[in-house]
């Protein structure tokens, strides 16, 4: 079991969406939380709402795009907790546009946030689990890194990087008979609002998930050392799918909505 009670945390993407919830889901368990994110507002906004409930966070701006940023706000986190025990990847972006459409800056940052980062920061805070032989490391990846999706080249590509991440690091640290634990995530959409607009043909099967009831089920699921999360149930026949010829699991996924998911499409406006 990974308690959080007194454990130091590392959480990216800190300021908002599921980010926030499980920074103030952690902090009330008794974690001491580095709060990553570049939105310096908002990190101040989640880190006086978990000091007010008598939780301990430290806001660190970072800008995961950025591998200098990454390293400076992994030598300012040391400082403030000490150590860290569980590192949560969670910072993402997404375009919600046409292969065509989006523009080569948008991909790679899309690559940068949602893939490349994972290197950088595991690579910052692995050396010490690894000597201390403890430490969890998660990834919060995507349904979109089991299935692609239309006008989610780039997001599916980059989660699918994600996924692939935390199963040859769960592979290395196998083969070094190490302790560190990896959980990989895997949600269908979110109500956060990173994805407003995108619709589901069949919500009794595939719902648009509620963002509290989420991270409660992330965080219950790193807390008992589960290596892996897909969320709603729905979602693991994808996996079956893979089975079957590529004409049919394309045509489950148009038949279940998945294809046209994001079609109405909104995001966040900032
Ligand atoms: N919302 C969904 O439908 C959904 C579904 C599946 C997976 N996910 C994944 O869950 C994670 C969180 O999603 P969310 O819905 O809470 O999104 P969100 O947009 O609410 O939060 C993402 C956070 O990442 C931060 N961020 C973005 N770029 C950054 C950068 N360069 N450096 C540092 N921080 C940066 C943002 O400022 C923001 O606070 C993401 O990885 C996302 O891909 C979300």
């Amino acid at each position: 079991m990974t308690d959080f009670n007194g454990k130091g945390v590392v959480l990216t993407g800190a300021a908002s969406g599921i980010g926030r919830l499980m920074a103030i889901g952690i902090a009330s368990a008794g974690g001491r939380v580095a709060l990553w994110d570049i939105d310096e507002s908002g990190l101040e906004n989640v880190r006086a709402e978990i000091v007010a409930a008598g939780g301990h966070a430290v806001p660190v701006r970072c800008n995961l795009s950025d591998r200098g940023s990454v390293k400076q706000a992994a030598a300012q986190t040391l400082q403030a907790l000490g150590s860290v025990d569980v590192l949560i990847n969670n910072a993402g972006v997404v375009s919600g546009k046409d292969l065509l459409e989006i523009s080569d800056e948008q991909i790679e940052l899309t690559f940068n946030v949602n893939a490349l980062a994972l290197f950088w920061t595991t690579r910052a805070f692995l050396p010490a689990m690894l000597e201390r032989d403890c430490g969890h490391i998660v990834t919060i990846a995507s349904a979109g890194g089991i299935a692609g999706t239309a006008k989610l080249v780039d997001y599916c590509s980059s989660k699918f990087a994600a996924v692939g991440f935390d199963d040859s690091l769960r592979a290395e640290l196998k083969s070094r008979k190490s302790k560190v634990m990896t959980t990989v995530i895997c949600p269908y959409y979110i109500d956060t609002g990173m994805f407003a607009g995108v619709s589901t043909r069949f919500p009794a099967i595939l719902p648009i998930l509620d963002p509290d009831k989420s991270v409660r089920r992330i965080l219950a699921a790193v807390s008992k050392n589960r290596r892996r999360l897909i969320m709603p149930w729905f979602v693991y026949t994808t996996y079956l799918m893979r089975l079957a010829p590529v004409a049919l699991s394309d045509w489950a996924l148009d038949f279940f909505g998945v294809t046209h998911s994001m079609d109405r499409f909104i995001g966040r406006k900032s």
